[in-house]
């Protein structure tokens, strides 16, 4: 992955997970031993607490077992067998894409073609650099930059199937702070999808606790078929975090 502008990776590296497509690697809670972690000098009680968390999630503990880059590749997949969003063929954008979970899922749905070539394009942006994954150009830059929809598009090939938005703003520790800076970026992500979707495609965001903002939620409603809150058991419990899943656009985009 490379530094924008300029600066982005495709293809080599580790492979997507292999975790096979829908439905493979249920998770479940039974087959581990909980592994205490002591508080080692030096450590706060927090990242002592995150570790302990960590080491006896079962998400995490499939997630390496079936080479996916985080626990959050999880949410996509179970986004995706409640409402099937992924395409089998064309084009997805996934905003907020480090370190690429959702990218390996994306990429497991498209597939290959017979010739063994990796069918489709996932496009990516975020702040941070992400390995590459084989299929999928992935772009280090701000996704709120001005020229950030240029560089996607530089990457596009026509409309788009599906845009996806995982982006999350640093939290403050101020609910409300937080809840209107990802919904901020909610926003910023629609505007972009209206851009660039073709007819039918679906469009999913993460958004905060109480759902979509009103007017976003109006807009939704007007522009795709169905609109829905989803929370997928894999987003944990005690996070504001949920997704705002919008099938079957009713505009064209232009690509
Ligand atoms: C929850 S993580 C995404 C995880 C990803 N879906 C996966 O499966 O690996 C949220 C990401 O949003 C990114 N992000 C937040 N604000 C952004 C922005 N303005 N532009 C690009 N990426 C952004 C963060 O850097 C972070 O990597």
């Amino acid at each position: 992955m490379a530094r924008k502008p300029g600066n982005k990776g495709s293809g080599g590296g580790q492979a997507g997970g292999n975790g096979g497509g829908k439905g493979g690697g249920k998770v479940s809670d039974a087959r581990h031993k909980a592994v205490r972690v002591k508080t080692a000098r030096g450590r706060k009680s927090s990242s002592t607490r995150w570790l302990q968390r960590q080491l006896n999630d079962p998400y995490v503990l499939e997630a390496k077992r079936l080479g996916y880059r985080g626990r959050a590749a999880f949410k996509l997949k179970e986004i995706d067998e409640k409402y099937d969003v992924l395409p089998r063929a064309g084009t997805v954008v996934d905003l907020g894409c480090a370190p690429g979970g959702w990218v390996q899922i994306a990429r497991e749905r498209l597939g290959k073609e017979p010739d063994g070539r990796e069918r489709g394009r996932v496009v990516g942006i975020d702040l941070l650099a992400c390995d590459p994954v084989p299929g999928a150009v992935l772009i280090e830059g701000d996704f709120t930059d001005d020229d950030a929809p240029a560089w996607l598009r530089a990457e596009l090939d026509g409309p788009v199937d599906v845009v996806l938005s995982d982006m999350a703003a640093n939290t403050t520790g101020h609910a409300p702070t937080d809840h209107l800076r990802t919904q901020a970026l909610a926003e910023l992500a629609y505007a972009f999808a209206e851009e660039v979707l073709k007819p039918g495609g679906n469009f999913v965001s993460k958004v905060f606790a109480g759902g979509t903002e009103k007017g976003l939620l109006d807009q939704l409603k007007r522009d795709f078929e169905k609109v829905a809150h989803f929370k997928p058991p894999a987003s944990r419990k005690e996070s504001p975090e949920m997704y705002v899943v919008a099938i079957g656009f009713r505009g064209g985009g232009e690509g």
